[in-house]
C-alpha cells in the first residue's frame, strides 16, 4: 500500500466519488510515517495464536491409538490419534512418497463440517509408496519405505520420528505442542438459552468422533474462551460461525543449527530464534512502509522451511493457506562460538537442534517432509510438488522502467526516447494506476492516453514492451463493464448475510471477485483478450498489485475473515491463496489472448506456494534507504529458497528520494538480481538515469549494460530453474553446502554456480570484504584478478565497481554488443569466458530459444554444454532440436591459463587457425573470431 493522496490529486472524478469515510481513510494513509504497527495484530491480539503459543511443553494430551493403525491397500499407514483430554478422535494418514518424501495429514475423524484442504497448489497428487512395518509393540510402531526412510510412531504421547538411513532428521510433536481444535457447537450460556445459535448456518447433526461413553466420564470439559466465536480487533469484529478450528504442531530438526525460508519477511536469510511475542507470521498483508529486521507478515506467504547442516538439507512444507505463525528456538542460538567451544572442551556440547512450532487458524494438518539430502534435491522435491518455475520471456529478465506514474502518452514517448538518446538499454515501460479511467482496470484515461494502441505500436517498433497495472478490486460502478459483468454473474465475494462484500481501495468503493472460483478466473482471463481490453496489443503485459487483497478499511488493511467464498468457505480458510489465484487468472488471460502460443508476463505482489508457475513477484513498497537496499538480498534469497526464483525489489526504493550514491548502488545491485525494475512513489522526484549527474548516469548505464551482456547467462539459469526449481540467485551455502562459514551469509550470493556477487549496500563504502569459498580461484570479472579460496579478501568497490567474481571451473556466455533492448540482440554473437580451476578445466552451458513462445515445449531450442579440459574447449548439444540461431561465437576468453599456447585451432567441419593474444601477465588468453555458429558442435584446441 502506498499513500492514498493520488486518488484526490489525480482523478477529480474519483475524488468526487469518495464519501466522507473514504476521505478519512485516504488521509489516514498519508505518507511520512513508518509502518503504523497498531494497524496490524500482534500475536497476543490474535485469539487462536494465543491458544497455541504458550502451550506448556511435555504435557501433550494426544495419543496414537496403535491398534487402529494399518498399512492399507494403497500403501498408506492410517490410524487414529486420541485427544485424551476431550476424547476427540483424529485421523492420521502417513504417506511414503517417491523421491524421498513423506506426507502426513491429520484431520478430524468425523468433523461436523468438512475442513478446508488447500486445492490448486500441488501440481500432482503424489502417489504413495508402501510402508512396511518392521516392528510393533504396545508403545510404538516402526515402519519403513523402500527409499530408506523409517518412521517410529510412538503412542503416548503421540510422536513421530523420521530417520533417513538410521539418522534422525525430523521429530514431530517432540515437545507435545500439538493442538487440533475440533469443530463444536457453541455452548449456550444461561442468557443465551433462548437465543438462536450464532452464525446463522445450520450445522448437520453430526457428533464429533469420541471415545466410548464410559471413558467419557473422565473427560474434561474444555474451557470456552470468548474469542473462539467472535473476536474484535480495533473496530472490526470477526464473527466465527463455525467456532474455533485452529491446528498446530511442533517439529524439531535434530542435528541442525540453521533454518531458512518461510517468506515473506524483511529479515535475515538464516532465520532467527523468535521471542514470545515475535513469531514469524504468514498472512498476506499490504504493509505501509514496512520495517526491517522484523518477523511481521508482508505481502506473500510460503510455508516452506529448509534446514541445513554440513551433511544434509531437509525441507518442511506446511500446506495451509490460513493465517499461520511459526516459533523458532534452538539450543545453540544464544551460545557464542566461544561458548560452544567451551562446551566442547568441557565435553558438554549438545547435539545442535532447531525446534519449530507451527500454528494456523483453520484447515487441516497437511505436511510434507522432504529428505533432500542436497540443497538441490530439496528444491527439486518441493517444486515436484508445487510446480517448476515458468520460463520467463527474454524481455522480462531485462531492464524495466517504472514509476507511479508516467503521466501520459507524451511522457511515455519521452522516457522511451531518452533511453535511446542516452544509449541505455531498456525493454519495458510501466504504467501505474493513474493511466486508467478512475482506477477502473483494463480501461484507459482517455485524456492522458487517447490512443493506447498507437503508443504501444510506437514502443513495439522499437522492440519495447509495456506493462499496465491490473488490480483485483473492482470499482462499484454499473457503467464499468467489469463491475457490471461481475455483479450480473454474481462473481464477487459475499458477506455472511449474502450481500456483496464492499471494501475500499484505490477507486473508493470496490467489490472483490472470488478468484478461488475457476469460472471467475476464466471470466477475468477472457477480459484480457485484445477484443475486450481496448487498445491492448501483444506487447502489453500486466502487473497485479493489491492482491493480498488490500482493503483499506478492512481489518489489518485486508479482507474480513468471515467473508464468504465459493462453496461456503470463509476468507479465513483461503486468505493466503487469494493473490495466487488472481495472478493465475491474469497469466492465463495472457496465454489465451495469443491463442496459447505466447508466454505471459505478470508481476504480482502477493504470493503463495505455486506462484513460481505464473510469474514474477517483487518485495513491495520498500524505501530509498541503505537498509532497504541491504535487506533486498536476504529477502530475495529467502523467496528463491521457497521455490519462487523470479524476484526483485524496487530499484532506488519506492518511498522517499535516494541520493545519487544510493541510487547508483541500487542499480548495481538490481542488475544482478533476477527481476530488475526501477520504481518510485508518485510523490518522489523524477529519477530516470539521465536526470542524474553525468558520472552517476554513466555508472548506471554500465550496470544496465552489464545486465544486458549477461542476458544469455541469466536466460540459461532461468531455463535450468524451470527444469530443476533451483533459483538463479542462491545463497552461498547452496553451492558450498559443506562450508559452515557460508551458512549465515547474506551480503554475498551466487548466480548459478558461476558468479559470486557482493553488492555494495553501505553508504560511502569503497571496499568490501568478500569470502571466497572452495579451493579454486575466483576471478574479478572486470580485472580478471584472481582471489584464491578459501579466504576472505578485501576487494575494491569504487563507486563504479560492482564486486562480481567468476568461479574457476565455470564458463559464462555473454553478448557484448550494446543494444536498445533485448529483442535486438537475438542474432548477436557470443563471448564465452572460461575461468579455469586448479586442474585447468571448466564447464558451462547455454540455452537459446525464440525468447517468447511456447515452441520450446516442442524441443525447439538449443541447449549446449561447453567443456574445457586438456587444453580443449568443446561444445556439444545436451538436448533440443529444430531451433536454429544466426548467432556465432565472436570471442573466447580463457582466464587462469598456466602456459601460453603456440597455436589455437577451431575444429568444426574444417580446421582453421585462430588468432589470439594474451594479457594480464599472460594469464588471460583472448581468442578472436572463431566465427562458428553457436548452435553447432565445435572444438577449439590449444597447442
Ligand atoms: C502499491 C504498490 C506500488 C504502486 C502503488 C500504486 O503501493 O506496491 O508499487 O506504485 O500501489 O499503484
Amino acid at each position: 500500500m502506498a499513500k492514498r493522496k493520488s486518488t484526490c490529486n489525480n482523478s477529480n472524478m474519483a475524488f468526487m466519488q469518495l464519501s466522507m469515510i473514504g476521505l478519512a481513510l485516504v488521509l489516514l494513509f498519508e505518507p511520512g510515517h513508518a509502518v503504523d504497527k497498531s494497524n496490524f495484530k500482534t500475536v497476543d491480539q490474535c485469539g487462536f495464536a494465543r491458544r497455541h503459543k504458550d502451550i506448556p511443553e511435555g504435557q501433550s494430551p494426544y495419543a496414537a491409538v496403535l491398534d487402529s493403525f494399518h498399512i492399507e491397500a494403497d500403501g498408506v499407514m492410517r490410524g487414529n490419534i486420541l485427544n485424551t483430554k476431550n476424547g476427540i478422535l483424529l485421523s492420521l494418514e502417513v504417506f511414503g512418497l517417491e523421491d524421498r518424501m513423506v506426507r502426513f495429514k491429520v484431520n478430524e475423524l468425523s468433523p461436523i463440517r468438512p475442513r478446508y484442504e488447500v486445492p490448486d497448489v500441488l501440481v500432482v497428487e503424489p502417489t504413495p509408496i508402501r510402508w512396511k512395518i518392521n516392528k510393533q509393540d504396545s508403545t510404538s510402531i516402526e515402519a519403513a519405505t523402500s527409499s530408506g526412510i523409517t518412521v517410529l510412531l510412538s503412542s503416548e504421547p503421540f510422536r513421530m520420528d523420521f530417520y533417513d538411513n538410521k539418522q534422525l532428521v525430523f521429530s514431530i510433536n517432540p515437545r507435545g505442542l500439538m493442538k487440533f481444535e475440533h469443530q463444536r457447537e457453541r455452548r449456550k450460556s444461561v442468557e443465551d438459552q433462548d437465543q438462536p445459535a450464532e452464525g446463522g448456518e445450520e450445522v448437520d447433526n453430526v457428533e464429533p468422533a469420541v471415545v466410548e461413553e464410559q471413558e467419557q466420564e473422565e473427560l474434561e470439559e474444555e474451557p470456552e474462551e470468548p474469542d473462539m466465536w467472535e473476536e474484535t480487533f480495533k473496530s472490526h469484529t470477526d464473527r466465527k460461525p463455525y467456532g474455533p478450528s485452529s491446528i498446530g504442531l511442533d517439529f524439531s530438526f535434530p542435528g541442525f543449527e540453521h533454518v531458512y525460508g518461510i517468506p515473506e519477511h524483511a529479515d535475515s536469510l538464516a532465520l532467527k530464534p523468535t521471542g514470545p511475542s515475535d513469531p514469524y507470521r504468514l498472512y498476506n498483508l499490504d504493509v505501509f512502509e514496512y520495517d526491517l529486521d522484523k518477523r511481521m507478515a508482508l505481502y506473500g506467504s510460503v510455508p516452506f522451511m529448509q534446514a541445513h547442516n554440513k551433511e544434509r538439507t531437509v525441507g518442511l512444507f506446511w500446506l495451509n493457506a490460513a493465517e499461520t505463525y511459526i516459533d523458532i528456538s534452538s539450543n545453540t542460538a544464544d551460545k557464542s562460538v566461544f561458548g560452544r567451544m567451551f562446551d566442547y572442551v568441557k565435553g558438554e556440547s549438545d547435539v545442535p537442534q532447531v525446534d519449530t512450532h507451527w500454528y494456523s487458524e483453520s484447515g487441516i494438518i497437511d505436511t510434507f517432509l522432504l529428505f533432500g539430502p542436497s540443497p538441490m534435491d530439496v528444491l527439486s522435491q518441493y517444486t515436484d510438488l508445487t510446480g517448476k518455475p515458468f520460463l520467463p520471456p527474454l524481455f522480462s529478465i531485462a531492464y524495466h522502467q517504472c514509476r507511479w506514474n508516467y503521466n501520459d502518452e507524451e511522457d511515455v514517448k519521452q522516457v522511451d526516447a531518452n533511453f535511446d538518446e542516452h544509449d541505455i538499454p531498456c525493454d519495458v515501460i510501466w504504467l501505474d494506476i493513474e493511466h486508467t479511467d478512475g482506477k477502473r482496470y483494463l480501461t484507459w484515461d482517455n485524456h492522458k492516453f487517447p490512443d493506447p494502441g498507437r503508443m504501444l505500436d510506437h514502443l513495439a517498433a522499437k522492440g519495447r514492451k509495456m506493462v499496465t497495472i491490473v488490480d483485483p478490486h473492482v470499482h462499484r460502478d454499473n457503467n464499468y463493464h467489469m463491475y457490471k459483468e461481475g455483479k450480473d454473474n454474481d462473481y464477487f465475494v459475499h458477506k455472511q448475510d449474502g450481500s456483496e462484500y464492499e471494501g475500499w481501495c484505490w477507486p473508493g468503493s470496490s467489490s472483490y471477485p472470488d478468484f478461488t472460483r475457476k469460472d471467475v478466473r476464466d471470466w477475468w482471463a477472457s477480459r484480457l483478450s485484445h477484443d475486450s481490453y481496448q487498445g491492448s496489443r501483444p506487447n502489453l503485459f500486466n502487473w497485479n498489485d493489491m492482491n493480498e487483497p488490500s482493503v483499506f478499511n478492512g481489518p489489518e488493511v485486508t479482507m474480513h475473515k468471515d467473508v464468504v467464498h465459493a462453496d461456503g468457505w470463509e476468507h479465513r480458510d483461503v486468505h493466503n491463496l487469494y493473490g495466487l489465484y488472481f495472478h493465475m487468472a491474469n497469466a492465463e488471460g495472457q496465454i489465451q489472448r495469443s491463442g496459447g502460443t505466447e508466454r505471459p508476463f505478470t508481476l504480482s505482489r502477493a504470493f503463495y506456494s505455486g506462484t513460481q508457475r505464473y510469474g514474477a513477484i517483487w518485495t513491495g513498497d520498500n524505501a530509498a534507504e541503505w537498509g532497504h537496499l541491504k535487506a533486498s538480498n536476504p529477502m530475495l534469497l529467502s523467496i528463491g529458497l521457497a521455490g519462487i526464483p523470479f524476484i526483485g525489489a524496487d530499484v532506488g526504493g519506492f518511498f522517499k528520494n535516494p541520493d545519487e550514491e544510493l541510487l547508483t548502488r541500487w542499480y548495481q545491485a538490481g542488475a544482478y538480481q533476477p527481476f530488475f525494475r526501477a520504481h518510485a512513489h508518485i510523490d518522489t522526484k523524477r529519477r530516470e538515469p539521465w536526470l542524474l549527474q553525468p558520472e552517476s548516469k554513466l555508472i548506471i548505464r554500465n550496470a544496465i549494460r552489464a545486465r544486458y551482456a549477461l542476458l544469455p547467462f541469466w536466460y540459461t539459469l532461468f531455463h535450468n530453474s524451470s527444469q530443476t526449481g533451483l533459483p538463479p540467485m542462491r545463497p552461498m551455502w547452496m553451492e558450498f553446502p559443506k562450508d559452515a562459514d557460508t551458512f549465515s551469509m547474506e551480503d554475498q550470493y551466487m548466480l548459478g554456480n558461476a558468479l559470486l556477487v557482493s553488492p555494495i549496500s553501505d553508504q560511502g563504502s569503497r571496499a568490501t570484504s568478500v569470502y571466497f569459498p572452495g579451493n579454486d580461484p575466483w576471478f574479478d570479472v572486470d580485472t580478471f584478478f584472481a582471489y584464491q579460496g578459501p579466504a576472505t579478501h578485501n576487494v575494491n568497490a569504487d563507486l563504479d565497481k560492482i564486486p562480481v567474481f567468476q568461479h574457476g571451473g565455470s564458463i559464462v556466455p555473454r553478448k557484448e554488443r550494446v543494444r536498445r533492448c533485448s529483442s535486438l540482440t537475438v542474432d548477436d554473437p557470443y563471448t564465452l569466458t572460461v575461468a579455469l580451476n586448479n586442474a585447468g578445466s571448466a564447464n558451462g552451458d547455454l540455452y537459446i530459444d525464440d525468447g517468447h513462445s511456447f515452441d520450446y515445449k516442442q524441443q525447439k531450442y538449443i541447449y549446449r554444454q561447453f567443456t574445457f579440459s586438456a587444453n580443449k574447449l568443446e561444445s556439444r548439444a545436451l538436448s533440443g532440436a529444430g531451433f536454429e540461431t544466426n548467432s556465432w561465437l565472436e570471442r573466447v576468453v580463457i582466464i587462469g591459463l598456466k602456459s601460453v599456447p603456440k597455436k589455437v585451432e577451431l575444429i568444426s567441419q574444417t580446421i582453421t587457425q585462430l588468432s589470439f593474444s594474451t594479457s594480464h601477465n599472460r594469464q588471460v588468453l583472448t581468442i578472436r573470431k572463431p566465427g562458428v555458429n553457436i548452435g553447432q558442435d565445435w572444438t577449439i584446441r590449444l597447442s
